[in-house]
Order: C-alpha cells, then structure tokens, then sequence
C-alpha cells in the first residue's frame, strides 16, 4: 500500500479561530496543511499570505504546510513564504514565465515544489521538469473556492500523471485538489494519487476525526 497523506484546506476552517483549527484537525489525524493563496487576479477570490503561515508556526504547528500559490506572479512571494515556515509550495505553470526557474528557485529556499493543473491545463508542462518536480498537484475543480463538485475527467488525468511519475522512478507526490469526499477518496487513489486535499469534507461537519478516521478506512482496503 501507499503511504497516504491527508491534507485538509484551511480555506473552510473558521478563520477566527485558526491555530484552534489547525491544531484540532491535526489531533484529528491529519499529515499535512493545506495553505491556499489567492490573490483575486489569477483566481477570483481573496486570502492569505505570508503572514499568516508565520503566525501558525509561531502558534506552534510543526506539521508540513503545503502552500498551494494561486497568484500571479509568483516568483516574488516565494522567499517570504520560505522564511514564513512553507514546507512545500506549488504553483500553477500559467502563472510563472520561467516555470523551471521558479521551481529552483523553491528549492533553492529549502522548500519541496510542485506544479498544479486546472482541470484544462494540459500536462506537457511536465516535460522538461520531471527531474525537478517534488509534488504534482491535479484540480479537480476550477481553483477559486472550496465546496465545489469533482471533475470526473480528473481520474483519467490521474493515471496519465500516476505513469509518468512511475516511469521517472521519482518519489513524486501526486496530490488531488477540489471535491475530494469519503465516498470518492478510494476510486482517487485507484487512480494513483496519494495525497488528497480536504476542505469543506472536512470542516463542514462537527468532527473532524471521524471524517480522517472514514477516509483513512476507505484507503486501507
Ligand atoms: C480551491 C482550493 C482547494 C479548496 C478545496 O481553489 O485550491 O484547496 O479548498 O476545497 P474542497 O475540498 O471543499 O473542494
Ligand atoms: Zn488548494
């Protein structure tokens, strides 16, 4: 079996209480936080920055935040995400002008990069990088806002991305974002991923430990 990390999005988390957030869903079972930018330009909606991933790490969150950038331009915010305590950061290759560049550059600030597609976005991106990328991230809903439904057109771009990464014989993460539930998790990770975003599965509901505990389930058989 893979080993499967649970990512849940901050984005449907009650901003107002947002270490309690973070810490409960970590108590609850989660591997990893979702950290999603916008910056109502390449998507249309508006929310955090920099500031606010330093603000968990001094909270005292050492898990790996997994900051999915949804802005335009990207190379600039980069360094201050590094230094704000950004384990990975990933970017949509529509948004950088020199996408082997700002790969580089993420790494070169101590941080895992990866490359995320719109549910349209073709994958030849992936070409020239398949050698540099730590994480490849497919949504499965247009970026912009959590809730939304899944793209069923996503699995086939699953196992498109799930050869390529085994024909590399990299430990590439292919992680799946937008519409991500219980009763889908397993048919995703069927099709190869093996790092699922979570918002509103999540945190619209009172208890986040049975939602990790039942998708979990769905994982393990
Ligand atoms: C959408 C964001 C997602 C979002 C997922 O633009 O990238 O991370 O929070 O939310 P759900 O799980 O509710 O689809
Ligand atoms: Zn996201």
């Amino acid at each position: 079996a893979r080993d499967y990390w649970i990512a849940p999005s901050i984005l449907s988390a009650d901003f107002a209480r947002l270490g309690e957030e973070v810490d409960t869903v970590l108590a609850a079972g989660a591997d990893v936080i979702h950290f999603d930018v916008m910056d109502n330009h390449f998507v249309p909606n508006l929310t955090i920055g920099p500031m606010v991933c330093e603000a968990l790490r001094k909270h005292g969150v050492t898990a790996p935040i997994d900051v999915h950038l949804m802005v335009e331009p990207v190379d600039r915010i980069v360094p201050d995400f590094a230094k704000a305590g950004a384990s990975m950061i990933t970017f949509h290759p529509e948004a950088s002008t020199h996408i082997d560049r700002t790969l580089q550059l993420i790494q070169d600030h101590g941080c895992q990069a990866g490359l995320v597609f719109n549910p349209a976005t073709p994958l030849h991106f992936l070409d020239y990088v398949m050698d540099k990328v730590d994480i490849i991230l497919l949504m499965s809903v247009n970026p912009g806002f959590g809730g939304q439904s899944f793209i069923p057109a996503t699995l086939d771009k699953i196992r498109e991305v799930r050869k390529r990464i085994d024909v590399s014989g990299r430990p590439i993460r292919l992680e799946v974002d937008g519409g991500v539930k219980v009763d889908n998790i397993k048919e995703i990770a069927r099709a190869g991923a093996d790092m699922f975003v979570a918002g509103s599965a999540i945190f619209n509901q009172p208890n986040y430990q049975q939602v990790i505990a039942d998708m979990r389930a769905e994982l393990s058989d």
